[in-house]
């Protein structure tokens, strides 16, 4: 990579080259400690200033949950908004793409996803603000899993083409199979006119695992659940990295291992 020169913002030093793309979940990757936040904001701030560098939140809850977060926390102004977990996507100034539901709901019908997964006692539904026309979310249990074949298996035998991804032991977000936040990622990407190469995306559960396998590159943070590492130990390649640091402080981290922040 060709370092022109850097340049030193209180404790980091930000290697001077081409602008790059960071795609992040929230909760529990760039969230979760404020300290760590406020110096991801301040190194992402004078990158954006001095390169047009852009950043992308890709999180699983709805823009309703989205805006009480930024209520909550200091969060910069994102380029492109993915949520409900790339079930919608928005703009900088919060306008819905139209485009993205369009292509979300071929062989997808929110009626019959409903009418299957509401035989299944065990599948309690998620709150109404996160239920979308392209999400269906529901609480499981761990130990009741398993019915989560038979509703993949009943979906199919309807045509509905539906991916199913459980998080954190307790989420379930049924979506078409076009959706997810990796596919989302890299229609956000090509729309921000970003290459693979300079793409880093960032996350820490099960429903992030789709953002790492849109080859770009990939920061696991510290606190990563479950489910996402022992995708990590079965899927390792040279760009994506597993921090040692939680949340924000993890990103930090794997900018610096990719040589990309130099401290
Ligand atoms: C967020 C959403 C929820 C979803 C979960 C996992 O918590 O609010 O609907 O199930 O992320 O994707
Ligand atoms: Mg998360």
């Amino acid at each position: 990579m060709l370092k022109l020169h850097t340049t030193k913002i209180n404790t980091f030093k930000i290697t001077k080259m081409a602008s790059f793309l960071i795609v992040t979940d929230l909760d529990s990757t760039l969230v979760g400690n404020d300290a760590s936040l406020e110096d991801f904001n301040r190194f992402f701030t004078n990158h954006r200033e001095t390169h047009g560098s852009k950043l992308v939140y890709a999180t699983g809850r709805s823009l309703k949950l989205y805006k009480e977060l930024e209520s909550e926390v200091c969060l910069l102004p994102p380029d492109r908004l993915i949520t409900s977990v790339g079930s919608e996507i928005y703009t900088a100034d919060k306008q819905i793409d139209g485009n993205w539901a369009t292509q979300l709901s071929e062989n997808w019908n929110v009626e019959i996803v409903r009418r299957i997964t509401g035989k299944y006692e065990q599948l309690k539904l998620q709150p109404e603000s996160e239920q979308g026309l392209f999400k269906v979310s529901f609480l499981l249990k761990p130990q009741h899993k398993a019915i989560l074949e038979n509703v993949n298996q009943e979906l199919k035998a309807e045509n509905i083409k539906a991916q199913i991804i459980y998080s954190s032991n307790k989420d379930v977000d049924v979506l078409p199979e076009q959706s997810g936040k990796g596919k989302a990622l890299s229609y956000v990407r090509e729309m921000l006119g970003m290459s693979r190469s300079r793409t880093v995306a960032c996350g820490d559960s099960g429903n992030d695992i789709a953002l790492f396998t849109e080859n770009t590159y990939g920061i696991i943070v510290g606190n990563a659940r479950s489910e996402l590492r022992e995708w990590y130990e079965d899927n390792k390649r040279s760009n994506l990295y597993l921090a040692r640091a939680n949340c924000a402080a993890g990103i930090l981290e794997g900018l610096y291992h990719f040589g990309w922040l130099k401290g």
